[in-house]
């Protein structure tokens, strides 16, 4: 017994940044950013809390399921920052979903989403729940250093969300670690302790990008290739394939060493740059509202994130 998803939700800020936009305040354009990236533009939080996002995208997948917050046996959050080290942001949806179940937070980086995915078939094949919910919500643009031209341009905020039920439709999953901190990383907040003599390095994210980028195609092909396998099925058996949003090169890389055909990728990186963890759920829940989806269809999730983090899973749609 694992599960099935019955409803999806997504919600972002209300501002939409574009690349001319982005040009105007430093060194770069919007031939640069669509060319090396994809993305044309982001939306960034301006007045919203992180919180304010998540809560709207679980309310969306709750209304798409059905579902009432008191039916709730468990609300997973992935983040890397929510709106305080505690309490967790699953703590501050619950309150104000008004649910009254465990709560908790997981970070996985991008592939946050998968790995909670993981970690909730775990649940239900103990029968410890019956209905889950699973908010994964990113607010990037507070930790970028906005001053980074090679960073920033590729980031957004916006939460995804899922309600999970259950079934049997997790075909096969697989998370992984490759630690390395070197690679990608946002130091911690610095505090002010009187005591403190380590060097305090601003809250930023700082990235080898070619590293990242060749873990990035390896491992989003490996990852799903492996993940197909497990699941008894085979490349052509794949109807849709979510993959991370972190770069359209990627996805066009990593699609170029699998035997499965670009129009069967989903892409809106387009109109959200990277949301780390939530790229894959706001993905799911736009493209369920669209009607992309039909019973019995195979879908495959992948993503890769700092850790260095991936994994992927193989769904049959209900
Ligand atoms: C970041 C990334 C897009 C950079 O693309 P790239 O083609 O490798 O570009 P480079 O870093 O080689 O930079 C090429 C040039 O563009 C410049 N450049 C970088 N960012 C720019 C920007 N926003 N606008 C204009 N020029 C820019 C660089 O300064 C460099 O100039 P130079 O040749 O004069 O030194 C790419 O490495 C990447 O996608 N890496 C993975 C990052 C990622 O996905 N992280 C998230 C993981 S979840």
């Amino acid at each position: 017994m694992n599960f099935k998803i019955i409803g999806t939700g997504s919600a972002h800020p209300a501002r939409s940044v574009t690349n001319d936009e982005l040009s105007q305040i430093m060194d770069t354009s919007d031939e640069w950013i669509t060319s090396h990236t994809g993305v044309k533009s982001r939306y960034v939080c301006t007045t919203e809390t992180i919180s304010d996002v998540a809560e709207a995208a679980g309310r969306a997948a709750l209304e798409n399921a059905g579902v009432d917050a008191s039916e709730l046996d468990g609300i997973i959050c992935t983040t890397i920052r929510g709106d305080y080290f505690t309490p967790s942001l699953a703590c501050v949806l619950q309150e104000r979903l008004g649910a009254h179940c465990p709560a908790f937070d997981m970070n996985a980086a991008c592939t946050g989403f998968i790995y909670s995915l993981d970690t909730a078939a775990g649940f239900f094949a103990r029968g410890r729940v019956r209905k889950m919910l699973i908010v994964s919500c990113e607010n990037m643009s507070k930790l970028l250093d906005w001053k980074d031209r090679t960073t920033c341009v590729l980031f957004g905020d916006g939460a995804g969300a899922v309600v999970l039920e259950a079934g049997e439709n997790l075909l096969s999953i697989r998370i992984s670690a490759q630690g390395s901190r070197e690679t990608m990383y946002i130091p911690n907040v610095n505090g002010n302790s009187p005591f403190n003599q380590a060097p305090c390095p601003p809250t930023a994210l700082f990235w080898h990008g070619h590293d990242v980028y060749r873990f990035a195609v390896t491992q989003m092909a490996a990852e799903l290739k492996a993940a197909i396998q497990d699941a008894g099925l085979t490349q052509q058996d794949v109807t849709w394939v979510l993959p991370h949003q972190a770069n359209l090169r990627i996805i066009d890389a990593s699609q170029k060493r699998l035997d499965i055909p670009r129009d069967r990728f989903l892409v809106n990186i387009q109109r959200y740059g990277n949301i780390s963890s939530a790229a894959i759920p706001i993905l799911m829940d736009e493209e369920n509202r669209k009607g992309t989806f039909h019973s019995g269809d195979i879908l495959g999730l992948v993503a890769f994130g700092g850790g260095l983090t991936s994994g992927a899973c193989i769904l049959r749609w209900d």
